[in-house]
């Protein structure tokens, strides 16, 4: 038995903001950003429209690729870091926006690396023997992590204001981080068939040395109360992060784990029909692509449009990968992801 993707969808926001929107808002250029990272533009969210929105929007498409109706799902797998609630989880909100039934449903917390950890556990229940059809969701709203108290009506085009100096000077400290980000969602159904296609090897890795390179200090237990009208004010509620770490974790550790489960699955890494990288940055993307020696057509990238949407990268690209034809039965696959914690890894795909 091999746990086989038999349908994939995803969920877009109606709001795309331009780097040149971001750019009358804090001291930043649609060249920085271009240069630095590959972005053009990104989606945010509906105001109230959350993970469990758009991650709804995808599975629905999901299920209905696959020829499902949602009373046939037998778990759910809800991988996020920007969940609707701090308590209860995504999955129990989605179980009712989806009208599935009383099934079990997860949340996953690995950020960037949710989607391929969700790949996992998504093989070894249907390994298992337990359950026969996984809805796995990739789902993320990044946008109320930007501190941006009066602009964002005029970001996504509800009014036109100028910004005082003082606002603009406040949204420029967290330029580098709040430029990189998007809203998004994407979820395959995945089913145990009997052949040669499917997933697997899969290998997971976590250093949690690592914690500290991207965080977020703010809202945490380990404070009382757990958020405060001064961490607010701080800025404390959006992530922290040492770019040029992860930077260069991500084009050392994405290349090894790829390595690692072609050498694992006997496939040389040349062999390879497609890579499906997280999206984080452009240059990260083709640092990974030199590091493996292969062409630049065998590493698709969607992160012009979307920055990056941390859970919903990796089933937005597959979606997207799957729709332009670009991947037909057959395929010799792997994805692989690292972000927070640090949580990284790959997974070989034969499709
Ligand atoms: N616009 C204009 N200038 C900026 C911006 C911006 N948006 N952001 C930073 N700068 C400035 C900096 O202030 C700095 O100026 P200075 O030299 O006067 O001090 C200059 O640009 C260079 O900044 P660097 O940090 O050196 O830029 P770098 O080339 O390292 O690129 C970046 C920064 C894009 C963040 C890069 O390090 C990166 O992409 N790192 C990986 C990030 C990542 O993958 N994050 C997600 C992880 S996944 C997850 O789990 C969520």
């Amino acid at each position: 038995m091999r746990s086989v993707i038999t349908g994939s969808g995803i969920g877009l926001p109606p709001n795309v903001v331009t780097n040149e929107a971001l750019a009358t808002l804090m001291d930043t250029s649609d060249e920085w950003i271009r240069v630095r990272s590959g972005i053009q533009e990104r989606r945010y969210a509906e105001p109230g429209q959350g993970s469990t929105d758009l991650g709804a929007i995808a599975s629905r498409l999901a299920i209905a690729d696959a020829g499902l109706n949602p009373a046939d799902i037998d778990v759910v797998l809800f991988a996020t870091m920007t969940p609707d609630h701090v308590l209860p989880g995504n999955g129990p909100l989605l179980q009712v926006a989806l009208g599935l039934r009383d099934i079990p449903t997860f949340d996953l917390r690995q950020q960037c690396s949710g989607f391929l950890y969700g790949l996992e556990l998504a093989d070894l229940l249907i390994q298992s023997g337990r359950y026969r059809r996984v809805l796995l969701v990739g789902a993320e709203v990044h946008s109320p992590f930007m501190p941006w108290h009066l602009g964002w009506d005029t970001l996504i085009g509800r009014e036109t204001r100028t910004i005082t100096e003082a606002e603009r000077a406040e949204n420029t400290l967290s330029r580098d981080r709040t430029v990189l980000f998007g809203d998004a969602a994407g979820a395959v159904v995945i089913e145990g068939r009997e052949g040669a296609s499917g997933l697997g090897p899969i290998r997971l890795h976590t250093d949690g040395s690592g914690a500290g390179v991207l965080t977020m200090h703010g809202a945490s237990f380990k404070r009382r109360p757990f958020v405060s009208h001064a961490q607010i004010e701080a800025g404390d509620t959006l992530p922290v992060m040492s770019g040029k770490e992860v930077f260069r974790s991500a084009v050392t550790l994405m290349p090894q784990a790829v390595r690692e489960v072609c050498e694992i699955a006997g496939v040389a890494v040349e062999a390879l029909d497609l890579v499906l990288i997280h999206q984080a940055n452009l240059r990260i993307i083709e640092g990974v692509q030199k590091a493996l020696g292969l062409r630049a057509e065998q590493v698709p990238h969607n992160i012009e449009r979307y920055g990056n949407t941390t859970a919903a990268t990796l089933p937005l690209l597959f979606h997207e990968c799957r729709a332009q034809g670009l991947i037909r039965p057959g395929m010799n696959l792997a994805f692989t992801a690292l972000g927070s914690g640090l949580h990284w890894g790959a997974a070989f795909y034969r499709t």
